[in-house]
């Protein structure tokens, strides 16, 4: 490829003002040379189909897909990579020859902010996963390859974390368990919080001892202030808890890389979220 050919990107959401993913890219893009046009485009919600074929045919070379977008984009892949498989949603997507090919980076991007970034060791720890929607599938397959000791799932809806136990135990040797909010109890190393009550300032109370002092929470929300679970981790005695601008970050990069074949340096771009 050529770096001085101008490529576009877009990223399909409704809502889509507050995102942060052109500023993002076009940094990346600058680290490493590459000529880039990154749109926001804010797609109708009875209209996606329609608005990805009409950027398709603009020739963009890939986009972003965020909410409510994943798991409709999954459907309309021509092939799908196998973190996009397992998730059975989609945020990336790169085009060639006029064929749509879907990825998930959502997963690998948190495992590489906790693991690599934050040095946060999962395997064999005692993981704690609370939601079951979108955001949970997938994070799951990338959060079960690094072999925790354990995952117990929770989620205000049981039976939803329920079905995804049941989904994801036959990729695992690790114990996978669904428990109701209530019943929760034992102390767990890493609480990973894939609901959206952050987003509602409403984080429903863990039973007593499920957090103690060397708990770690981690909200795949990112927020400039402390989001309300990151609170309630350090007002229940937790060791540390961190929000999802590192996950947001390091998704951005595998994106990038799947585009374009090179993984961007991330220099420039804490200060586009004001860190
Ligand atoms: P996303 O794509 O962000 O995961 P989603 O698929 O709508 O969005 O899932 C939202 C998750 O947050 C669900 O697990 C939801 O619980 P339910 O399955 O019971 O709906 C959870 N959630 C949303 N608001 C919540 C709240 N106030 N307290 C606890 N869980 C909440």
């Amino acid at each position: 490829m050529n770096s001085t050919t101008l490529q576009r990107c877009v990223i399909f959401g409704n809502p889509i003002a507050q995102s942060k993913s052109p500023e993002m890219q076009m940094q990346f893009a600058h680290n490493v040379g590459v000529n880039l046009e990154y749109l926001k485009v804010l797609t109708p919600l009875d209209d996606f189909a329609g608005t990805l074929k009409h950027w398709v045919n603009q020739g963009i070379v890939g986009a972003n897909i965020t909410v409510p977008f994943k798991e409709e984009i999954y459907q309309l892949c021509d092939d799908l990579t196998p973190e996009a498989r397992t998730a059975k949603a989609v945020n990336t997507i790169r085009i060639q020859e006029g064929k749509i090919y879907g990825h998930n980076t959502d997963g690998i991007g948190l495992i590489r902010d906790i693991t690599e970034l934050k040095g946060i060791q999962i395997a064999g720890k005692r993981v704690l996963v609370l939601g079951a929607g979108g955001a949970v599938r997938g994070i799951m397959q990338p959060l079960l390859d690094q072999k925790p000791h354990s995952v117990m799932m929770s989620n205000r809806t049981l039976i939803k974390a329920e079905q995804l136990v049941q989904e994801f135990a036959n990729s695992t040797q690790c114990d996978i368990s669904a428990v109701a909010w209530h019943d929760l109890q034992d102390e767990f190393d890493l609480i990973i919080n894939g609901t959206s009550a952050s987003l509602q300032q409403d984080f429903p109370a863990l039973p007593q001892g499920t957090i103690g002092s060397d708990t770690i929470g981690y909200d795949l929300v990112y927020s400039n202030q402390p989001t309300i679970f990151m609170e309630y981790i350090y007002d229940n005695g937790g060791k540390k808890a961190y929000d999802g601008l590192g996950m947001l970050i390091e998704q951005g990069v595998y994106a990038f890389e799947f585009w374009f074949g090179k993984k961007p340096s991330i220099e420039g771009v804490m200060a586009i979220f004001g860190r």
